[in-house]
């Protein structure tokens, strides 16, 4: 299963402290806090939470029980919480893949979720 979401950087730039600490994590805002286009890095990992849940087809997933965290090489990941995780393995869905890219004020992300492979 596939999502994908767009977002414009500026949508974020006038949201209260408190209102972007119940839709992105410490960890999210602190990384995001390293970069000069701060509200863009955080604009794609909204991106991503809105893409995983087109791909579940789930609307009631919370934004703040998916984080997105990165490799030691910058490559982007989601950390679920267990709820999600029972319900990804539960549709036999045990891999999610991300991809994030911002440009000019706008941020996209694709979440690809995959099958458990047979062995
Ligand atoms: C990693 C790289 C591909 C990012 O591309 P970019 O056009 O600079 O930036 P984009 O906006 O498209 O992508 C940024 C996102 O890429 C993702 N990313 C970073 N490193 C990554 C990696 N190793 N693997 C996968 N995704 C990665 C991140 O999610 C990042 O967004 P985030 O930091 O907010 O999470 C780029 O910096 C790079 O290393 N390119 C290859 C090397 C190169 O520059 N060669 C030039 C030859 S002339």
């Amino acid at each position: 299963m596939v999502g994908i979401d767009i977002e414009s950087a500026t949508r974020f730039k006038n949201w209260s402290e408190q209102n972007l600490n119940r839709v992105f994590s410490k960890t999210e805002i602190c990384y995001a806090k390293k970069f000069k286009n701060f509200y863009e890095h955080l604009a794609g990992f909204y991106c991503v939470k809105e893409a995983l849940v087109k791909a579940l087809n789930n609307k009631t997933l919370k934004f703040n029980e998916i984080e997105v965290l990165h490799t030691q090489t910058g490559k982007p990941y989601v950390s679920l919480n267990q709820q999600i995780k029972s319900q990804l393995s539960l549709s036999n869905f045990n891999e999610i893949e991300i991809s994030i890219s911002h440009s000019q004020g706008f941020a996209v992300a694709v979440v690809l979720l995959n099958k458990t492979k047979e062995k």
